[in-house]
């Protein structure tokens, strides 16, 4: 029986020396690999009650449409900056090199809704804590943040203190 992992591909030296990038794409394009990666992440959030599954541009959306399909609960995407046509409310975050925006439409999450966050990977964390604090400026509650893949080495689970944290597979490296 094949286990997620072993449907990740790893890249050595990508995108720069030093880098092991962890690619899902071979994930799904297995049909297995991706019912067996859609299905364990579902499993981290099975016993939670919640409203709304939100998913971060563009590879949480892989992932979080599917287990609010599943679920069916909405599914509220949290886009890079200047894609939703809406009143936005937007959120900067550092990246490696200078920083990115991201922003959610006002008007998806009521006050009080539960909502699980997902994406395919923390690394920094940075992209995920500027998901959390849209999600609560529209006074949503976080009851869990999920991903597939985790690289534990950048940490990124130090900036998500407090919070439910879960990932299917865990990387010691970066
Ligand atoms: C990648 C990945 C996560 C984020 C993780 O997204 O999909 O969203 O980086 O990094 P962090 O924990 O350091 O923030 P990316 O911004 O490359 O865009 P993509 O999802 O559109 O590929
Ligand atoms: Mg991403």
């Amino acid at each position: 029986m094949k286990k997620v992992e072993d449907y990740v591909r790893s890249i050595p030296d990508f995108p720069e020396e030093g880098i092991i990038f962890r690619d899902i794409t071979s994930v799904l394009q297995d049909a297995d690999g991706l019912q067996l990666a859609v299905d364990s992440m579902q499993n981290l959030v099975k016993d939670l009650d919640i409203d709304v599954v939100v998913g971060t541009e563009s590879r949480g959306f892989i992932f979080g449409v599917p287990i609010a399909y599943n679920l069916h609960k909405p599914f509220v995407p949290v886009r890079k900056k200047g894609k939703l046509p809406c009143e936005t409310l937007a959120m900067e975050y550092d990246l490696e090199y200078g920083s990115a925006e991201i922003e959610i439409h006002t008007d998806a999450i009521k006050p009080g809704q539960k909502v699980v966050i997902v994406d395919d990977l923390i690394a920094t964390g940075g992209t995920i804590e500027a998901a959390v604090k849209l999600v609560e400026e529209l006074g949503g509650e976080v009851v869990k943040i999920i991903f597939l893949m985790e690289l534990a080495g950048l940490k990124g689970r130090e900036r998500l203190k407090g919070y439910d944290v879960a990932s299917v597979i865990c990387y010691d490296g970066k």
